[in-house]
């Protein structure tokens, strides 16, 4: 594929979300927005009036079945997302799902089988991965500026939106878990999680997980669909300075030179706490849409065959850990270790988009044929 040549792309799913990647990948130059997808002929003639000349269908599989769309960007229900996805990749179409990736691990890996075998980009959308002020947190903890971190603590608080078929947890934590992923470059070894349904029975609206990862770092989430305030904030403390990522506010990065450390009293007097409160920094954060610069990242790894910085292997961790937390939740706080992924490296990260086509079926571990296909 040349890079003169406009990447077609469908989207599945036009409901809340949908139609932001819809309105991003028509304003981006060098793709086309090839075709719409929804079950619902309403969601269809309301997100597709803007563009008359985009084929609109309420059946996917005929997205599927074109051979001039290179990718799709699927925007639907969690527990949809391994069937669509992988009815995709399986007609070798590039994959940008929304997150999380899947609804259990298994099916995660599965797709990051399958995306391997197809020598296709599978990408989910983890938006703040993108988000320019927590590449800034990230640059912040590596660099040591902040001092050895002791801890973080974000809150992802508001009055809804509730879901019926999935809970708190399953809806907001993958925000919280790809953000301290990206920070800390680590995933976390145990967790724990404690939760509570208020509003409907069995699908709790309010959590509060714990998660700890190596070198003694914590980070504390709490999650809810029932809360006064909206809020969207993450605190990094370090033992030099702090830092406040708080995405409802104008300027969004804030740095603290505060910190307090121990001085000990001459004679039987005990340790004595010293304050130190400097100045606070607001740095310049780029005010680009982290969304616009996702999918410009995913229409990017389709030509270059470059790594996602949320390929598919970094998806089935997050789902991973999802799990870990849920089941923790299921026994009152249980701490409970996080499964290694299967594999090694991320195996979602695709050669070059020139690489050649499957050239004859090829099966995966499950028994599933990839018949070649689509382009
Ligand atoms: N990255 C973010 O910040 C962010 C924010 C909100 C939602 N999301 C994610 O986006 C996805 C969708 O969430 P939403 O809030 O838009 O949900 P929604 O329920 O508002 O919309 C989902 C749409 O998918 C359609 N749909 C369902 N099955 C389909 C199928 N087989 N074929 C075609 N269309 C189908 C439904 O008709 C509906 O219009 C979820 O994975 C969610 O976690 C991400």
């Amino acid at each position: 594929m040349s890079a003169a040549q406009p990447l077609r792309v469908g989207v599945i799913g036009l409901g809340y979300w949908g139609p932001k990647l819809v309105r991003n990948l028509a304003e981006i130059p060098g793709v086309t927005l090839a075709a719409l997808c929804d079950l619902s002929e309403e969601r269809l003639d309301t997100v597709g009036r803007p563009y008359p000349s985009v084929h609109c269908t309420t059946d996917f599989r005929r997205i599927l079945a074109d051979p001039d769309i290179d990718a799709v960007v699927i925007a639907t229900p969690i527990r949809t997302h391994y069937r669509l996805a992988m009815a995709a990749l399986l007609q070798q179409k590039h994959v940008l799902v929304e997150k999380p990736l899947t609804a259990s691990a298994e099916e995660a890996d599965m797709l990051v089988e399958a995306a391997d075998v197809a020598r296709r980009v599978l990408m989910v959308g983890h938006t703040f991965q993108y988000n320019p002020a927590v590449d800034e947190l990230r640059r912040l903890v590596h660099s040591g500026e902040l001092g050895h971190v002791y801890y973080i603590d974000a809150a992802r608080l508001n009055l809804g939106l509730f879901q019926r078929d999935i809970n708190v947890i399953w809806d907001l934590a993958p925000h919280d878990i790809s953000i301290l992923l990206h920070i800390l470059d680590a995933r976390p070894l145990s967790v724990s999680a404690h939760g509570g349904a208020h509003v409907l029975d069995g699908v709790d609206d309010l959590a509060h997980l714990s998660l700890r990862f190596p070198g003694n770092v914590t980070a504390h989430v709490r999650l809810s669909w029932l809360d006064p305030c909206k809020v969207r904030r993450v605190t990094v403390v370090g033992n030099r300075r702090m830092a406040v990522f708080d995405d409802t506010a104008e300027q969004k990065l804030h740095i603290y030179d505060r910190r307090v450390a121990l001085r000990e009293l001459e004679g039987d007097g005990g340790p004595a706490f010293e304050y130190h409160d400097g100045d606070v920094v607001t740095p310049f954060v780029d005010p680009v849409e982290p969304l616009r610069r996702e999918v410009e990242h995913f229409l990017s790894c389709i030509r270059t065959g470059a790594s996602p910085v949320s390929g598919g292997r970094i998806g089935a961790d997050v789902v991973r850990i999802l799990e870990a937390i849920d089941a923790s939740r299921r026994q009152q706080g249980r701490w409970m270790d996080v499964d290694s992924p299967a594999g090694g490296q991320d195996a979602s990260v695709r050669p070059a988009a020139l690489a050649p086509r499957t050239p004859h079926p090829a099966r995966l571990s499950n028994g599933m044929l990839l018949t070649g296909g689509g382009d």
